[in-house]
């Protein structure tokens, strides 16, 4: 293990990644930001100096910060925003259980859709795939938007809704439709240079904002081999579809005709509630080998999936390390509902999990919360879970009374997909797998239906669990758990934390 260091600023810079320039939120005047690449085991050490005139947070999606819960980087939750003018240095270890493909994303209300995101990759010979593939290519989708994500959040979770004027007038309720999809940050002219005869292994990140993607490579079949860090048996398909945040792995081999492909990432707009007409959905990147690249005049696999915004099916996510989840000791029942609610200001609330709408409280973390006052006199247990005091195993099931599907992503831990389906689970009726179930970091539970998920609470520390889909997030689609709270109870507050939650200024960030 060694330690990597990089420096990081990040500013407000105008750009145009669609061809329409905006002010966008950069990291070292990179977009897609950089590449965080480690071994297995690592310290990675990431000193990032904030010079936008709002606080941000960065946060190691899918990383396990097993002790290093302050390093989690969530706003509200692990630490208060990094203060305008100052800096703040991330360091954690690498969990050397963990490998793949990973991203790192601002984490404080809606930040990260102005463009402050980057993938993580992590090496190492332990992983089953290690060695069966000659070449790393990294492929990143994202939606995008000509507004900065606060105009468009401040609309969203207006009484009026958003402005459609240019189709259909105000909606209430409805996302922000985005203006365009990006590949490796563009619209166009995305390229991937190859060599002949290799295998590529293609690795996939949904770094956007709301849109499930549906990736494909003309004439080229994909062998899935990871998703979220987990090493698969390997399925070969023709298209993959994948949602915000998640990331899956494809092996391609550059053995047909020398010649330039399309690369397609198709977004799927039947996944939200309003579309956008101008919105150009397929975008189109170029994958050549043995030649020089042109435009590629290839055509699309003729099969195709359904578009219903749902995981790739849970029997091509086979784990290639099989691992039985241990029988579980505390149920954990959520409800999530997405609905028109006003607030006592009069303002739209939207998001709830059990009856409640998370608000961050930028100069309040719980994580300070917590240590201060003692849990139990500070919270609403239906927004943060206590998880029994000693490592426990813990069932997640979630009813989605929503008719969206929505992904879900929770902090410091990789959970077992137990089961998922239409309507509310049924106990003892609906069928839960237990043999070698998939595990990853982020799935999507399907609209009006159900999930069970299965984690092991061996990391002491305050855990969000929330929707990304950023605007969701936003509006209040997030609970916390905290993880053997007696240890989260003993943290020693770095003094740093005091002091920048000191500095906040309330208003600096919008989030419900
Ligand atoms: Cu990708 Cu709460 O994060």
């Amino acid at each position: 293990p060694t330690t990597r260091y990089y420096e990081w600023v990040v500013e407000e810079v105008n750009g145009s990644p669609d061809g329409f320039e905006r002010p966008m939120l950069v990291v070292n005047n990179q977009f897609p930001g950089p590449l965080v690449e480690v071994n297995s085991g690592d310290e990675l050490v990431v000193n990032v100096f904030n010079k936008m005139s709002n606080g941000t947070t960065i946060h190691w999606h899918g990383q396990l910060q097993n002790g290093t819960n302050f390093m989690d980087g969530t706003n509200g939750i692990t630490q208060c925003p990094i203060p305008p003018g100052m800096n703040f240095t991330y360091r954690f270890t690498i969990n050397p259980s963990q490998y793949g493909t990973f991203w790192w994303h601002a984490h404080a209300s809606t930040q990260y859709t102005d463009g402050i995101y980057g993938p993580i990759v992590i090496h190492s010979p332990d992983e089953p795939i290690y060695g069966t593939y000659d070449r790393d290519a990294l492929v990143i989708l994202s939606d995008w938007y000509h507004d900065m994500s606060v105009g468009l959040l401040t609309q969203y979770l207006s009484t009026s809704g958003i402005d459609g004027s240019n189709y259909g007038g105000f909606n209430p309720g409805a996302e922000p439709p985005p203006d365009s999809g990006l590949i490796n940050g563009k619209m166009t002219g995305s390229a991937l240079d190859l060599e002949p005869n290799l295998r590529y292994r293609l690795r996939l990140i949904n770094m956007g904002t709301l849109t499930q993607f549906m990736f494909s490579v003309d004439e080229h079949v994909l062998s899935v081999v990871e998703a979220d860090g987990i090493s698969l048996e390997p399925v070969n398909v023709h298209r993959v579809p994948i949602h915000v945040a998640q990331r899956y792995s494809v092996i391609l081999n550059t053995n047909q005709t020398a010649g330039s492909y399309n690369i397609r990432a198709e977004m799927q707009e039947v996944c939200y509630k309003l579309a956008n007409p101008n919105l150009n959905k397929m975008v189109l990147g170029t994958m050549t080998y043995g030649t020089t690249p042109t435009t590629p005049n290839t055509v699309d696999w003729s099969d195709s999936l359904p578009q219903e915004c749902l995981d790739l099916n849970s029997t091509m996510v086979v784990p290639a390390i099989p691992m039985n989840p241990p029988n579980s000791t505390q149920d954990v029942l959520v409800s999530m509902s997405f609905q028109q609610t006003f607030d006592s200001g009069g303002n739209q609330v939207l998001g709830f999990m059990n009856n409640t709408s998370w608000d961050a409280e930028s100069s309040n973390p719980t994580i300070l919360q917590f240590a201060r006052t003692g849990v139990q006199t500070v919270f609403d247990s239906s927004q943060l879970v206590v998880v029994n005091d000693n490592i426990t195993v813990v069932d997640l099931i979630m009813n989605n009374y929503d008719d969206s599907s929505h992904p879900f992503h929770l902090h410091g831990h990789v959970f077992w997909i137990l089961g998922e389906g239409d309507g509310s689970y049924q106990p003892g009726i609906s069928p839960l797998s237990l043999i070698n179930p998939p595990r990853r970091d982020t799935l999507t539970i399907p609209g009006y239906g159900y999930i069970v998920i299965r984690f092991i609470t061996d990391n002491p520390g305050l855990w969000a669990f929330h929707c990304h889909i950023g605007w969701h997030m936003a509006a209040g689609l997030l609970m916390q758990f905290a993880s053997l709270p007696s240890k989260v109870q003993e943290f020693v507050i770095p003094s740093y934390m005091e002091q920048q939650c000191s500095m906040q200024s309330g208003g600096s960030l919008i989030g419900k």
